[in-house]
């Protein structure tokens, strides 16, 4: 459903373009960003009008609440052109309702609806050169909050900045993918905001992830943090795998983020009949499926990441590969779910958002 915007975002244009200067045949995920940006402020209570500015720095005091109790949060979206010059998003009510959701665990204050759709939709249209048609091309839309308030405090801020920034993006990942099965470190523990996009969940990751990239690995497969006996997720995706023709997935719980790709999949499998299942899988099922062949697949699902095969993983100092495979669920999945983001094709779910 749209909104009615209730509040006018103030528009200030960039007085001239980058876009001249980006080779959009060769992005680097997350380098560059477009002309302008979307800032909203939280103070005296209440968020501010919201405003449309150039890309540009921003100034805070060194005793802000974020660089030091890391009260934050972000989203992940993107928006893809189709053949006609249309703006078409995915979703993207459910990313606002999952940045509130995680708003309110790291105790930020909900952010209105209407602000942002009405904040997205300007910035997209003033930046609309910066998305490229073409499957694979996409402009990576990056909301976050932060805590803005000096001193140091322990406790939450008062005031708070909205943001949203722009990135023309193509894969996340280049080449194959192989992940690492983390027993050592843990991402989330129950009672915890695994579930929430807040920016520590992320920081925390780098220094294990940095270690498995040592040994080849492009990112680690988080299992639970008690007994490091079930998998969870690998950071900048959720995971599927497919065991023989059955779909599997663990559920979403509050140590493993609600991914919106994910939910997506889980649809498209049922509309094709595939058998899937939501359910707590063991790394040995895993390990076992991958020794015995039954394991045909491994996918990771994301905004970013979109839907990436999983070439092979390693567990306990041993390497698993896995085969390629014809007809693999992940490119029916990527190819649907791909058709419905750029309008190619009819969108029986109603995900797409077409932006007017
Ligand atoms: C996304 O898929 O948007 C994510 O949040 C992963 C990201 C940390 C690159």
């Amino acid at each position: 459903m749209k909104s009615t915007a209730l509040t006018a975002v103030q528009i200030e244009k960039a007085t001239t373009s980058r876009i001249r200067q980006v080779d959009f045949e060769n992005l680097d995920f997350g380098k560059v960003f477009t002309d302008h940006m979307f800032v909203c402020e939280f103070k005296n209570g209440s968020w501010q009008t919201p405003t449309i500015k150039p890309y540009q720095a921003i100034s805070l005091f060194p005793s802000a609440s974020v660089f030091h109790y890391g009260q934050a949060v972000f989203e992940g979206m993107k928006a893809y052109k189709d053949d006609n010059g249309k703006i078409l998003m995915f979703r993207p009510e459910d990313n606002l309702d999952r940045i509130n959701k995680s708003a309110k665990r790291m105790a930020i204050p909900e952010f209105p609806k209407e602000f942002f759709f009405d904040g997205l939709e300007s910035l997209l249209k003033l930046d609309n050169e910066w998305i490229k048609p073409g499957i694979g091309n996409s402009l990576y839309i990056r909301p976050f909050v932060i805590a803005t308030e000096a001193g140091v405090r322990a406790s939450a801020a008062k005031e708070y900045m909205f943001f949203i920034i722009c990135s023309p993006a193509q894969s996340y990942y280049g080449g194959e993918v192989r992940l690492k099965i983390e027993e050592e470190f843990s991402r989330a523990a129950p009672g915890g905001f695994g579930y929430a996009k807040a920016a520590g969940n992320y920081g925390g990751q780098f220094y294990p992830t940095q270690l498995a990239a040592e040994q080849g690995f492009q990112q680690i497969i988080w299992t639970d943090a008690k007994n490091h006996e079930y998998i969870e997720e690998a950071g900048t995706m959720n995971l599927f795998f497919r065991i023989n023709d059955t779909l599997v997935t663990g559920p979403t719980s509050d140590t493993i983020l609600d991914g919106i790709t994910r939910k997506s999949l889980i649809e498209l499998a049922k509309y094709h009949n595939i058998k899937v299942e939501e359910r707590p899988v063991k790394v040995n099922e895993v390990v076992e499926a991958a020794k015995d062949g039954s394991l045909k697949e491994m996918f990771g699902a994301g905004t970013a990441a979109v839907i990436n095969p999983v070439k092979g993983f390693g567990f306990r100092g041993e390497r698993f590969e896995l085969e390629n495979v014809t007809n693999s669920y992940a490119s029916l999945f990527k190819k649907e779910l791909t058709n419905i983001q750029y309008n190619v094709t009819a969108d029986p779910f109603g995900w797409r958002y077409v932006v007017e």
